[in-house]
């Protein structure tokens, strides 16, 4: 039997897999972050692991990719592509939507730059689109989605930080690599559109939209350098601070568990699945182990946020303070008009 090879993970998943149930949450749904697929492990383990959960869990209903899904470690622009596709098509292959947030790996132009490679090949947000965005309603590559559920539904919203100018320089070369940016324009979508609506929202980027407060964003060991600030990020901070209907933000990029409240608002960071500590008050990671990946099942039921975590890490609790204060009957841009 092929399921058998992937014990060593699933053994350990029944108890979490009985504590998503019996919780009973109206919305639930797997989010993984920074794979950096083939880098350290291949996608087939994990995958598999989460059919394993999907066949016992119902009620999880899709998933959410945070970002930096391939191998731009690798010197080949088609491993690049490659791996990407090979992560995209086995998340697809578990039959449930797939919403992805494009991370600042992912289109290969840092490390293409560090390594004085060729940016030409570097993919571009047309490509992204196609290669990530199979369930994606529109042509950019940020969008929002509405879930209905029993609980009166959600909106969920996937930011696109990579969205800097692609523009060429004089040698017909991109310039910006790692830059986190959210471009005008997605940041006035934000506003009008994304944010009017009756629902609740959950609002997910690759990096924070701010790192104040964020483990993992400076102050890393001597291999990782700072993060830099979203350029951007500010405008959409502010906005969020002020729709009450934002329950929290969640995000990956800095390969580290944060939870931390600003105010009233959860900002959530999770660990990366790939296998690497990056922090020393990370969790240990040995590959054919149930720490070689780390991803979680997030259940949303009234004002909890049951975060189960498969892999490296703990379970968390998040407390969405304003599940309990607000009022949903008017968007935010009818209030704001007021
Ligand atoms: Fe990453």
């Amino acid at each position: 039997m092929e399921k058998q090879q992937f014990r060593y993970l699933t053994d350990y998943y029944n108890e979490k897999i009985q504590r998503i149930n019996n919780f009973q949450a109206p919305l639930n749904f797997i989010f993984i972050t920074d794979q950096h697929n083939e880098l350290v492990t291949s996608v087939v383990p994990v995958i598999e692991s989460m059919r394993y959960i999907l066949e016992r869990c119902p009620g999880i209903t899709f998933l959410v990719s945070g970002g930096d899904i391939g191998n731009d470690y690798h010197p080949d622009p088609n491993e690049l592509r490659a791996s990407h596709r090979r992560m995209m098509e086995a998340m697809y292959s578990l039959g449930i939507p797939v919403h992805c947030c494009i991370g600042n790996h992912d289109d290969g132009l840092g490390n293409m730059i560090c390594n004085h490679w060729d940016t030409r090949n570097a993919i571009l947000p047309e490509e992204m689109h196609l290669l990530c965005g199979k369930y994606n309603p529109t042509d950019k590559n940020y969008y929002y989605t509405d879930m209905d559920t029993a609980d009166g539904g959600y909106r969920l919203v996937f930011l696109d930080c990579t969205d800097k100018p692609y523009l060429t320089d004089k040698n017909g070369q991109y310039p910006y690599g790692w830059r986190l940016e959210i471009s005008d324009e997605q940041a006035e979508w934000f506003e009008q559109d994304a944010l009017n609506t009756d629902r609740r929202i959950l609002v997910f980027s690759h990096s924070p939209l701010s790192n104040a407060g964020i483990f993992g964003t400076a102050n890393m060991t001597d291999r990782i350098k700072p993060y830099d600030d979203l350029l951007g990020g500010p405008r959409l901070s502010y906005h969020v601070r002020n729709c009450k209907r934002v329950l929290a933000l969640i995000s990956g990029h800095v390969h580290y568990d944060n939870i931390y409240y600003d105010r009233d608002l959860p900002q959530i960071t999770t660990l990366c699945a790939l296998p690497q500590k990056w922090a020393p008050g990370c969790p240990d990671r040995e590959l054919g182990t149930v720490t070689e990946t780390a991803f979680d099942v997030i259940s949303v039921k009234g004002d909890t946020m049951m975060l189960t975590r498969f892999g490296a890490g703990v379970d968390r609790y998040v407390d969405l303070i304003r599940a309990r204060n607000t009022v949903y009957s008017r968007s935010y841009t009818s209030e704001k008009s007021e």
